[in-house]
């Protein structure tokens, strides 16, 4: 099947989606040529942690988790390019990198779309849900495998759609690596409104109330350091240790708390920022230096 050219269209729906399907005729989500640097920071980790993750995979004890999952393919608007989600590209590696897939997504639509595009069916479960719900029965069905390893890719459009609570409980499990992507653009966009106590969502993606007195008392150039230094609290409350959360040697100011990365659109503008937290020496070392290039090779950015 051919697509039609939807670059010139307003076709992204409220969830996301593009108004038509993908060349093979299921739903496809409409990204910017940004999308394509995340991919990039998720492959360059997942390559780097290769060797490591090595003795779990070898015994079938090597768990990939994908809380937001999507249909499974994009569309790059403008240049009508379609490629692999995250997910995807995790469960196409040919490193035999994980043993078991778990993929979970609100949208019925993505669920099935994301099914007919996995080939592999052992070791691959897709459920269609929240993720903050669905998260109990995967952490308590991972709990009763003792020696395993566990990466976690955690890609939400806002802060509405992921509470921290959801974070806490997957922390439970001993190796559990996250790799989050943290709104920065949708909660600058919104901080004002979540300042009014009634509105919680901040509250929630946080998992703490905090953040209003904070920010009060800093200055407007200060916010985003402020929020991620306040999550960089929580993510040590729940277990992941503060040496692995100092931030790399060349982060930029603004969000120099941790060691992320920005990820911007074509004007140059932060829309989200991507976190590994990782609760071993090992797995902070190979992010730390997984972002030390951009994706088009300059030094020293982040
Ligand atoms: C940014 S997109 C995911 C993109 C995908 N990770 C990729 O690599 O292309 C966010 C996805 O989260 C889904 N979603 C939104 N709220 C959710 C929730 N509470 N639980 C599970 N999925 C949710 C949306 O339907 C959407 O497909």
């Amino acid at each position: 099947m051919t697509r039609r050219n939807c670059s010139e269209l307003n076709c992204k729906d409220k969830d996301g989606n593009c108004s038509m399907p993908s060349s093979d005729g299921l739903p496809v989500q409409c990204v910017g040529t940004w999308v394509e640097d995340k991919f990039f920071f998720l492959e360059r980790y997942l390559n780097a942690s290769c060797e490591a993750r090595r003795k779990f995979s070898d015994k079938g004890n090597a768990v990939f988790i994908d809380l937001f999952a999507g249909p499974g393919k994009c569309i790059i608007k403008g240049k009508e390019k379609e490629i692999d989600s995250g997910g995807i590209r995790a469960l196409n590696r040919n490193d035999a990198s994980f043993n078991n897939y778990y993929y979970f997504d609100i949208m019925q639509a993505n669920v099935d779309a994301l099914q007919q595009r996995i080939e592999k069916n052992f070791g691959v479960h897709i459920k269609c849900g929240d993720s903050n719900i669905l998260v109990d029965d995967l952490v308590q069905e991972l709990l009763k495998h003792h020696y395993r390893y566990h990466f976690a890719f955690i890609d939400p459009f806002s802060p509405q759609a992921l509470k921290f609570d959801t974070l806490k409980r997957l922390a439970k499990l001993i190796r559990m690596d996250m790799l989050i992507n943290f709104p920065i653009g949708a909660i600058k966009r919104n901080l004002k409104t979540w300042m009014n106590r009634s509105d919680t969502i901040l509250d929630d993606f946080l998992g703490t109330g905090e953040w209003r007195q904070e920010i009060k008392e800093s200055t407007r150039d200060n916010t985003f350091r402020v929020l991620i230094e306040i999550y960089k609290k929580q993510l040590i409350s729940i277990g992941y240790p503060k040496e692995g959360l100092r931030a790399a040697s060349s982060d930029n100011e603004i969000y120099s708390g941790l060691p992320t990365v920005s990820i911007r659109d074509t004007k140059d503008v932060d829309l989200y920022v991507l976190i590994l937290a990782s609760k071993h020496p090992l797995g902070q070392k190979i992010w730390n230096s997984s972002i030390k290039y951009s994706p088009d090779g300059q030094k020293g950015l982040f």
